[in-house]
């Protein structure tokens, strides 16, 4: 039985990557696939949605060609429940040239926690938000992820 369990870890209240969490998890509404939107800012209860998932999409800042200290906290905190699971990314950069700054963070999950990744991301900055709106282009690129997501593990 598929769930997947998004979380989104800006803590900024402006935050555009909490924008591009909410926007999958209407995708998965719309599909009629049970999931979770875990928004970091609200101190949720990480535990057992984290383990109830089967796929997992994660939606970073990013901060210092890195994803924010708060994403690496739920690693260092909830790893053993992402054990095998299917992971995506969702990404929100200042600029273009920090595009492979979710490596290191896709590099732990693979090779600490054996999670399977999803090898199409999101990665989206100011560009691609209209007036506080996504864009189409993202739009889609999210829409892809959310196929490629669910044809995985
Ligand atoms: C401390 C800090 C470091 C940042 N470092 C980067 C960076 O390395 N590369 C980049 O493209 N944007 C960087 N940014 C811009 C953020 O990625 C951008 O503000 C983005 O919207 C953050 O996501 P959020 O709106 O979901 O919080 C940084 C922003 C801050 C506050």
């Amino acid at each position: 039985m598929v769930h997947v369990t998004l979380v989104a870890t800006s803590l900024d209240s402006s935050s555009k990557s909490q924008h591009l969490a909410r926007h999958a998890a209407g995708l998965f509404a719309e599909r009629g696939i049970p999931h979770t939107l875990l928004d970091l800012r609200d101190s949720p209860e990480l535990a057992r949605p984290l383990e109830l998932a089967t796929h997992i999409i994660f939606a970073v800042p990013i901060y210092n060609f890195d994803v924010n200290a708060a994403a690496k906290q739920v690693i260092e905190d909830h790893g053993g429940a992402l054990e095998g699971k299917t992971v995506g990314f969702l990404c929100q950069a200042g600029g273009q040239r920090s595009y492979m700054s979710v490596m290191s963070f896709a590099n732990a999950l693979m090779l600490d926690f054996r999670c399977w990744i999803v090898p199409r991301f999101v990665y989206a900055t100011g560009n691609d938000f209209d007036e506080g709106q996504l864009g189409e282009t993202v739009r889609g690129r999210i829409e892809e992820l959310v196929e490629t997501l669910l044809k995985g593990n």
